[in-house]
């Protein structure tokens, strides 16, 4: 039928979230897609779907792409090492060493480019970067997400205190900068400008407040840092004596739910930082690989902040943590979580369904339409394909759960954004 030339249907066993507690699973279903967007999901095709649109994935999962809310794209090549250094000592031996290599536009072209592939093959098809403070190495960043195609929020770090003299920032030279990125970038495509802080530490108030005005002339989202270790939070009470801890900085330069605000880590949080954050603009990402990594010295209580109602969403935050994959930031979300309710038995456990949903649906409400297969969300998918792992004889929902577990990016056979076949 010719209302049907445009469509395709994508077949298989589909998965997404419905809401933190709800996960919807149709076997054997059809998604109806046109220009890119989700029109329905039907058990059975409309009389007449031209046979040549129906791409038949059989007994594959269809899942919607992966959101990686924090992760420090200049740490790729540093994966996996100084694992056993505690935050400041990690940043100062290992992280500042490494970004300071950025002003070298060649090294970040090569490293972008193995970051942005990594990404994919991992079936993130939405990010939330964080960059290095150099202007010309954060436009390449940019233009490889864009040329890639991935649905993204970056910008160019700041820091110009607290930092080694070989990675620092003049303050006024910081903000021009930080103003032509912006103006360039915040009304761009799928890719869009952030304002990146790295944390209280490496700014000061001269450098937030600029930041601050800039994001609300050019409405520009906030992404950092806040509340990550015992350590970095006595050294940012020392260094900014009237405030009561990071996140009343970042609110009182109006960096913090003026405009949508990404506040990585946010493990130790008083109830005045709970109700700042409970701001719909906001948004805290859990990265569990780092917090254990880094020696954080607690766990964020993602039950607590689920049941207040706070946007949750995961994040690899590589080179912290160690690996690119959000299905393995899903099994270790439930594992931290249950780790942490051993220590502290009045939070719960996290599920598969409530970690699912913070890797999908929940990091995709920064985008806008991405995360799930509602009508006129985005055909942003994965399909995984698990018959290595005999799954002939478990449930779709037992499947997503082995692939989180015991899968890889093997097993993730296709990756569509807005309908289209990602190539990697
Ligand atoms: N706080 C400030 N910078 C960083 C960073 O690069 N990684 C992590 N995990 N925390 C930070
Ligand atoms: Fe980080």
């Amino acid at each position: 039928m010719e209302k049907y030339s445009k469509y395709k249907a994508f077949k298989g066993n589909v998965i997404y979230s419905k809401s933190k507690d709800v996960l919807i699973i149709k076997e054997n279903s059809y998604i109806l897609v046109t220009d890119g967007v989700v029109k329905e999901i039907c058990n059975q095709l409309p009389y007449g779907f031209p046979k040549d649109n129906i791409i038949d994935f059989g007994n594959k999962l269809i899942i919607p792409g992966f959101c990686d809310m924090h992760v420090h794209a200049p740490q790729f090549l540093q994966r996996g090492i100084g694992m056993d250094r505690e935050l400041l000592d990690w940043l100062n031996t290992y992280t500042y060493p490494n970004e300071a290599k950025f002003n070298n536009k060649d090294h970040a072209r090569r490293v972008y480019t193995l970051f942005v592939d990594e990404l994919l093959r991992q079936g993130t098809l939405h990010v939330n970067c964080f960059p290095s403070i150099h202007y010309e190495a954060s436009e390449i960043l940019f233009d490889i997400l864009e040329q890639r195609g991935l649905f993204a929020f970056t910008g160019k770090l700041n820091m110009d205190q607290n930092s080694p003299d070989y990675y620092i920032e003049d303050t006024e030279q910081s903000i021009i900068d930080t103003e032509r990125f912006v103006k360039k970038h915040h009304k761009s495509g799928n890719v869009k400008a952030a304002i990146v802080p790295r944390f209280t530490i490496t700014c000061s108030e001269k450098l937030l407040a600029g930041l601050g005005s800039l994001s609300e002339r050019y409405e520009v989202p906030v992404h950092s840092h806040m509340c990550e270790a015992v350590n970095e939070m006595k050294v940012v009470k020392e260094l900014f004596p009237k405030y009561k801890n990071g996140a009343e900085i970042f609110y009182k330069n109006n960096l913090l739910g003026q405009r949508p605000t990404i506040m990585a880590h946010c493990i130790f949080m008083d109830d005045d930082v709970l109700e700042l954050m409970k701001n719909p603009n906001c948004m805290a990402v859990h990265c569990p690989d780092a917090t254990a990594n880094i020696n954080a010295g607690g766990i964020m209580p993602v039950k607590k902040l689920l049941k207040m109602g706070i946007n949750l969403a995961i994040g690899s935050d590589i080179g912290s943590g160690a690996s690119l994959s959000i299905a393995r930031g899903i099994a270790s979300t439930i594992e931290h979580s249950k780790i942490r309710n051993m220590f502290d038995p009045q939070w719960e456990a996290v599920n598969l369904t409530e970690a699912f949903y913070m890797a999908t649906r929940s990091g995709g409400r920064y985008f806008k339409n991405v995360g799930a297969f509602e009508e006129g969300y985005c055909f942003n998918a994965l399909v995984i394909d698990d018959s290595n792992m005999y799954s002939e004889d478990i449930t779709p929902l037992e499947r997503l759960e082995r692939f989180c577990y015991v899968g890889d990016d093997r097993n993730i056979c296709m990756r569509y954004i807005m309908g289209k076949e990602v190539e990697i």
